[in-house]
């Protein structure tokens, strides 16, 4: 049997920097301007990496991981700015279903199909999804959350109880922060949950490579004028703490 090589891949560096505080026997390795950290969290190997901004950087990333590291699945944990407005800072998406925003060959082919695949959503596998939704659902509840995350922090956000929701996420090269534009994704895209700059990339690397793949969202910002704002220090104060527990709970059911 092949042995079991979990690659986890964080959006921001101070997500990855609370990460590796669980590793074990850390090495590290540099390929294409990115630090790959290897050992093993309960005994299982594992390899972190920080896969920057954007879709060409998260599937080359993704890629070195299959390649050199031959992992064998694949966990993407970072940020989203809501486009349903029933999500609120705080909550947290996992997505079931990945579509790239702005692929777009019409009229070749269909707006948003991925040229040669004929695929428009990546779909996640559902025993993926079942595991997320059980970490998260655990991390979300209120003795769990007060004791990762300072009261002040949580009140500060407005977070009370987050809403953990299964759906589709969307991925392309643009940070939302504007209404014009999420209301304009909103009418192309109604089923959208979130956005973000990643997912849909690596899963298109997954799904080409047959790895199989959980990515999950916290929703740092609305996706509208007020979106710069409140990205920093969310991710200081509630992202990387998220992570890091959703990491540590993931590992937790081997
Ligand atoms: N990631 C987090 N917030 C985002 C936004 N508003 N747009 C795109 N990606 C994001």
């Amino acid at each position: 049997m092949t042995e079991k090589v979990i690659g986890i891949m964080g959006a921001m560096p101070e997500e990855i920097g609370t990460i590796t505080a669980l590793l074990t026997d850390i090495q590290t390795f540099e390929f294409g301007k990115r630090t790959y950290y290897t050992g093993t969290i309960n005994g299982i190997k594992t390899v972190l990496v920080f896969s920057r901004w954007g879709k060409v950087a998260a599937a080359t990333t993704v890629t070195t991981l299959i390649h050199e590291f031959n992992i064998t699945e694949l966990i993407f944990t970072g940020v989203a700015g809501a486009i349903s407005p029933t999500l609120k800072i705080g909550d947290i998406v996992i997505a079931g279903r990945l579509i790239q925003h702005d692929m777009d060959a019409r009229p070749l082919m269909q707006q948003f199909e991925i040229p040669l695949l004929g695929i428009t959503y990546f779909d996640c596998n559902k025993t993926e999804v079942e595991v997320a939704e059980k970490i998260v659902t655990e991390l979300t509840t209120h003795k769990h959350l007060e004791a990762l995350i300072d009261k002040a922090e949580l009140v500060k956000f407005g977070i009370v109880d987050p809403q953990v929701l299964v759906g589709d996420v969307a991925s392309g090269d643009k940070f939302f922060s504007d209404n014009i534009h999420k209301e304009g994704l909103l009418a192309e895209l109604p089923s959208i949950l979130c956005v973000e700059m990643e997912g849909a990339s690596v899963a298109q690397v997954c799904y080409e490579y047959s790895i199989p793949y959980t990515i999950i969202r916290t929703i740092s910002d609305t996706a509208d004028d007020k979106a710069a704002n409140d990205f920093p220090s969310f991710i200081k104060n509630i992202s990387s703490k998220y992570s890091q527990e959703i990491i540590k709970l993931y590992f937790n059911q081997f």
